[in-house]
């Protein structure tokens, strides 16, 4: 499975953005990570629809939404009508999971879902068939520049395995998304991850220098695991 590095712009300076994420584009990114947040099911307020919209009309290239919100399906249609090609739902947050990720699929996006670190893996076996990408939270959802929380790594290899005993482990990408650093991001492909989301270790600075280089370590250990 080809990795990707998926910068989320949830803690670039705003006041910047477009030219950060040109910066980050340039720089190698595989698409960007947009974490859509309503203060319901995670204390934290972001963005909407429009502003993904304005991102996606601006540049070409994959676009990654994280709905951090109660009832996701609401909205859904909107995220992808403003360019998301990729949408994922937290399990906590649908009790119709089948459905709703067979509504992001028949509005031709890819359809992920999310677990929180104290939602367990074997939770999503019925549902792994219908995915195209699981998302792993590493940290508590809400905020950016959280510390990684570190059973991840064993949670990670257990979805492996769990993908590899379905015989899916082709079809259904593992994204991680919290606390990565440089210093961890190696761990956390050799557990099994295929798509790293990255925010304040590459977003911390407003200068589009620092945010192309961060970008470029990243992506030259990314390289390191692509088969
Ligand atoms: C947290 C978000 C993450 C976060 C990542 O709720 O889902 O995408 O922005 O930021 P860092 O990499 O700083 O943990
Ligand atoms: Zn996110």
């Amino acid at each position: 499975m080809q990795k990707k590095l998926l910068p989320s712009i949830l803690n670039a300076d705003f006041w910047k953005l477009g030219s950060l994420i040109e910066a980050t584009l340039k720089a190698g990114a595989d698409g960007l990570h947009m974490d859509i947040m309503d203060g319901h099911f995670v204390p934290n307020l972001t963005f909407g629809p429009s502003v993904v919209g304005n991102v996606a009309r601006r540049v070409e290239t994959f676009i990654d939404s994280h709905l951090m919100i109660e009832n996701p399906s609401f909205y859904i249609p909107s995220f992808v009508e403003n360019g998301s090609n990729a949408v994922s739902v937290h399990w906590e947050t649908e009790k119709h999971l089948h459905r709703t990720v067979s509504l992001i699929k028949n509005l031709k996006a890819l359809a992920g879902v999310v677990i929180n670190p104290a939602t367990p893996v074997e939770f999503l076996k019925e549902i792994l068939p219908f995915v195209d990408y699981v998302l792993i939270m590493s940290v508590n959802p809400g905020f950016g520049g959280q510390k990684f929380i570190s059973t991840s790594l064993r949670k990670i290899e257990k979805l492996k395995n769990l993908l590899v005993e379905l015989n899916l482990e082709d079809k259904v990408a593992i994204e991680v998304d919290g606390g990565i650093k440089l210093n961890n991001v190696e761990d956390v492909l050799k557990a099994g991850a295929d798509w790293i989301v990255v925010g304040s270790a590459i977003f911390s600075s407003s200068s589009e220098k620092e945010v192309a280089d961060n970008t470029r370590r990243f992506k030259e250990i990314l390289s390191k695991f692509d088969q």
